[in-house]
């Protein structure tokens, strides 16, 4: 959510950081911002829209070899041109950029005020230019240490001051903020995407730190500004990954990404002679593993539908009570942690923030928290006490896809290992090993369907509401492809468990209004074929995702289109009957021209509560 990116060099600044924002903007795009340091002092140029937007509207003469750049979620106030970033204060002489959220605003703008200080917009943001701004430290690091010390809340932030034309500074407390070392330049972003093709030597700040960025190095502070070791270090990493490629979207790319997103996550961690799974992360002995009672999952969006299936996953295979909570909701109300309970938080980008406070909550009451993450060295990565890194590569499309299929597959490998210290017998475990082991393969099966999704996809497409429905196993992923439809096709998509449509929603079912029914080849294929009767006797057109050889019970010819996606072990099913569900949503929105990974109202990260 919001994305920060800088330079400072022999270059000009202004492609670099507009490329920069481009790369960034899947994080937040309402709304972006320049501000450069040429021979004419600050320049400053912002507007509501998308980053290309900018572009066509800076002034002539916009340049200088030193600037910042930021692309926007809107949280406090709308998305319009004085709102957008970077702030400045009265004078022009500072300019700010900033992701996160500062608690203490109001009071701070109201402080400002009262000291005669008008203030241009409507942000929180806008008062550490003004703090700056108003400093009487003679360095700008001591400035914005000024500055920072009246700020209460999270920051990544990125300042410019005409005074001080051969350097950036930069400070971060829960929001990230990265440091890149090119050759005689040096670039600052709040993720590695948006410098990745300049330089792959960063260093990352820690919570609390101040870096001085010139063009020959950095140098770290505390907010106290003693000084900090940190060394930059070159990430094993190929920028191209960071590319869509040949694809038209990077949604679609992620999608077709997941049999080796689904490879990497497994690599190393499945033990065939012992049928177990080795999860050296998790920090945890044998003995520790066995005295867990229950455990706790929480995520937010896509990462808590998983969560659903992942705690299905827990309670058939190690025989564990386990639930799954949406961590924006846990921790107001105020959650008994029991010390022999498992706490997993799920996030692709270890930077949610509605999850990092839950996790919080859990370790401020003594509980133990591991982490089903993405992002190596995110906030929640290093909150837990342990976790599964998911290996599946940058995710940038808003909608998850590979970064899900991973987050199941880590619960998998979790429920592989906590089973195999309770009552999973080997055979049962060599029996999963082999499961998990042949997914990769049938997700590219499901994947090699799109042309007929794609069709499916262009009619439902024209329905105003629909319904996705599962039961069990089958209920989350229902769920997540309802999320995934209404997300970037903006249709009304409503999941419902199949067992509970009789009880209310079935008023709702008729010609116009589809289903999209998750029919497994399980215990309840019987009694789900019979809910997909009672929808056809209501005229309601049925899309069935279902196995080879499930009986539809004869529905009349017409009433329902039968997608069939390849078995495994009924218990890793259902990841690929998600699959089905992504490239539905996928080809929807397109069909309906909609802006793929960008979704209305969405952003990648959301590192606002
Ligand atoms: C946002 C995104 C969702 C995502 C959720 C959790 O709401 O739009 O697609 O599932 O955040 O993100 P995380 O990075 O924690 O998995």
């Amino acid at each position: 959510m919001c994305g920060i990116v800088g330079y400072i060099g022999s270059q000009q600044a202004v492609p670099l950081l507009t490329e920069g924002l481009t790369r960034l903007e899947h994080r937040g795009y309402d709304s972006a911002g320049l501000a450069v340091l040429g021979t004419t002092g600050l320049k400053v140029a912002k507007r509501a829209g998308r980053v290309r937007d900018l572009s066509e509207a800076l002034p002539k003469r916009f340049a200088g070899k030193v600037g910042v750049g930021h692309t926007r979620w809107a949280t406090h106030g709308p998305a319009n041109d004085v709102n957008a970033h970077p702030h400045t204060d009265a004078k022009g002489l500072v300019a700010v950029v900033h992701n996160g959220i500062i608690d203490n605003a109001a009071a701070l703008r109201q402080r400002l005020s009262d000291e005669g200080v008008e203030l241009a917009s409507d942000t929180d943001s806008e008062v550490v230019a003004h703090l700056v701004a108003r400093s009487e430290a003679d360095t700008l690091e001591g400035k914005v240490s000024d500055a920072l010390s009246a700020v209460e809340g999270t920051y990544g932030l990125a300042v410019l001051h005409v005074d001080f034309p051969d350097r950036l500074v930069v400070a971060r407390n829960g929001s990230p903020l990265i440091v890149g070392v090119g050759e005689r330049e040096m670039y600052v972003a709040s993720d590695l995407a948006a410098i990745v093709r300049h330089t792959t030597t960063v260093a990352h700040l820690d919570d609390g730190e101040i870096a001085t960025v010139t063009a020959s190095g950095f140098t770290t502070y505390r907010l106290d500004l003693t000084r900090t070791a940190r060394d930059a270090t070159t990430l094993d990493i190929d920028p191209a990954e960071y590319d869509a490629g040949e694809h038209e979207s990077f949604m679609r790319k992620e999608m077709h990404e997941q049999p080796h997103a689904a490879e990497r996550v497994l690599r190393g961690r499945l033990d065939e002679r012992f049928g177990t799974a080795h999860l050296g992360g998790l920090n945890m002995d044998a003995r520790e593993t066995r005295a867990i009672r229950r455990v706790k999952i929480l995520g937010c969006g896509s990462a808590y539908y998983v969560g659903q299936m992942g705690a299905a996953l827990l309670e058939e295979l190690a025989r564990i009570p386990a639930d799954a909570e949406a961590a924006s909701e846990f921790r107001y109300r105020n959650p008994i942690i029991e010390p022999d309970t498992l706490y997993v938080a799920v996030s692709q980008s270890g930077e949610t923030i509605d999850t990092l406070l839950a996790v919080q909550e859990v370790r401020r009451k003594g509980g133990r928290v591991i982490g089903l993450v993405n992002v190596v060295g995110s906030a929640i990565a290093r909150e837990c006490d342990g976790g599964i890194y998911l290996h599946a590569g940058p995710e940038v499309a808003v909608a998850s896809t590979k970064a899900l299929t991973n987050m199941f597959l880590g619960f998998a490998l979790l429920a592989l290992q906590l089973g195999r210290v309770r009552d999973l017998s080997i055979a049962d475990g060599r029996r999963l090993i082999a499961g998990l082991q042949r997914l990769p393969e049938q997700i590219e099966q499901v994947l090699a369907q799109e042309d007929q999704l794609a069709e499916l996809a262009g009619r439902l497409a024209g329905a105003e509401s629909l319904f996705f429905v599962g039961r069990v196993r089958g209920f989350p992923v229902a769920r997540e492809g309802a999320q995934k439809f209404k997300e970037i096709s903006y249709r009304h998509a409503e999941a419902y468990q199949t067992s509970e449509l009789k009880h209310g929603p079935l008023a709702l079912i008729s010609p116009e209004v589809p289903t999209v029914a998750i029919v497994p080849d399980d215990e309840l294929a019987e009694r789900n074929v019979a809910a997909l009767h009672e929808i056809a006797a209501r005229r309601g057109p049925l899309v069935v995702l279902t196995h080879e050889g499930v009986d539809l019970g004869g529905l009349p010819d017409g009433a329902a289109e039968r997608v069939v996606v390849p078995r495994n072990e009924r218990e890793l099913d259902p990841i690929l009957l998600v699959v089905p569900l992504q490239l539905l949503a996928y080809h929807a929105a397109l069909a309906l021209g909609h802006d793929i990974d960008k979704p209305r109202n969405l952003a990648k990260s959301v590192t606002v509560e």
